[in-house]
């Protein structure tokens, strides 16, 4: 039975081979980051002011051009053919369905042309850049040909993080070892929603630019890890900035000063991110620095976060800290794993519900009454 986001990781853990749950619920290291993502919202306690009438509320909230009925998005991530087949199509629909935003992975398993492109809201697309600055120039202009006016420009994964869990199934980079093919044998379920209907999933943006001895079965995994530009820095995102038309986000931000030179390079907005724990295993918390990022970017700044966030009370309060808006990860790939999407659309649901009942029990009809009025921080 399925009551909240915490259920759907049950199901999904039963449903996938561990190899790949494990690359979706795993983080780097120790995982102390993907850890302290969680207890950094435990440390915040609501103070609920009583006798307020809120019996008239609404979730809606604006970014720029895009309309968000509920105040989340789904975070972009990479390869969800891995999950099920055709899960970021299912993804983006039920996003779309439900008044929200999906944002398409660079390297998600379908191509930016496979995804329709959004009848009522704005589409989002997240950039990894890659070595080969022709290949970031086509895919902005394929970004732009789709429709999509929002650019998430992902700055934290130039380095790729030590995910050990992961690492374990595999006997060489890309080779399964035996036990992990014994698992997915008993895993038949999951064999004929992934790989029976379109083969082993691969990463349909990359493909026009995949040289031909990458271009069978995970191919596309080396090429892009070989690709990542390891020597991104300030002046890329000002070329991207040069390039791109439209709303630019940079993702992956955890300090001021960071934060204060991505908005003077005339970025649109930040998203405060530690790629939910995958990256530095140690690395600070968005929610920990959202406070005074707030405080040094202006009231005017469009600050969203992620990591950790599984419930409505943590929307709530990375939004009552100063957040317009949070992405929501994993809980999004357990959902389109266990249940296609159905499972997101219900994932929407119920985060939605708590979102609504959070706002309710504090007493405030807006998202915009929301404040840090409403929390007091707790060591316990
Ligand atoms: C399986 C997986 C794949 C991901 N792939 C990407 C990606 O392609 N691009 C990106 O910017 N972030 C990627 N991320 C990070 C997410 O966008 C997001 O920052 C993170 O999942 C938020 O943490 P949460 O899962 O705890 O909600 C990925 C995360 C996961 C779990």
């Amino acid at each position: 039975m399925i009551v909240n986001l915490a259920d759907y990781r049950r199901q999904a853990q039963r449903a996938l081979p561990t190899f790949v749950f494990d690359y979706v619920d795993g983080g780097a290291d120790d995982e102390r980051t993907l850890m302290n993502n969680r207890a950094a919202f435990d440390r915040w306690q609501f103070v609920a002011p009583m006798l307020k009438d809120a019996s008239v509320r609404s979730l809606a909230v604006q970014l720029g051009d895009t309309a968000l009925a509920a105040p989340f998005l789904i975070a972009p991530t990479g390869y969800n053919g891995m999950l099920r087949y055709r899960a970021d199509q299912m993804l983006a629909q039920a996003a779309e369905h439900a008044g929200i935003t999906y944002i398409q992975s660079t390297v998600s398993t379908a191509a930016l042309e496979e995804i329709p492109c959004s009848r009522t809201g704005a589409r989002w697309f997240q950039l990894y850049v890659l070595k080969d600055r022709q290949v970031t120039v086509d895919l902005l202009r394929r970004v732009k040909e789709m429709g999509c006016t929002n650019l998430v420009v992902s700055v934290d994964a130039v380095h790729f993080g030590n995910r050990e869990r992961d690492k374990r199934h595999y006997r060489k980079p890309m080779k399964l070892s035996l036990a992990s093919y014994l698992n997915v044998a008993r895993h038949p379920g999951w064999v004929l929603r992934t790989l029976v209907p379109g083969g082993m999933p691969g990463f349909g943006n990359l493909k026009p630019y995949l040289p031909p001895q990458y271009r069978r079965g995970v191919g596309g995994a080396t090429y892009f890890a070989q690709q990542m530009d390891d020597s991104l820095n300030w002046q890329t995102l000002a070329w991207i900035r040069s390039l791109w038309q439209g709303a630019l986000y940079v993702k992956g931000i955890l300090t001021v000063e960071d934060a204060k030179a991505a908005l003077a390079l005339g970025a649109d907005g930040l998203m405060l991110s530690n790629h939910g724990g995958r990256q530095l295993d140690g690395s600070v918390c968005p929610l920990t620095v959202l406070p005074e990022i707030r405080r040094a970017c202006g009231s005017t700044a469009r600050i969203l976060i992620d990591s950790g966030i599984r419930r409505g009370t943590d929307v709530v309060k990375a939004l009552a800290l100063g957040a317009n808006a949070v992405l929501v990860g994993r809980p999004m790939l357990y959902a389109v794993a266990a249940e296609g999407e159905a499972g997101v659309a219900q994932a929407i649901t119920l985060l939605t519900q708590e979102i609504d009942r959070t706002l309710a029990q504090l007493g405030c009809c807006s998202l915009a009454e929301l404040g840090p009025h409403l929390l007091c921080r707790c060591e316990n």
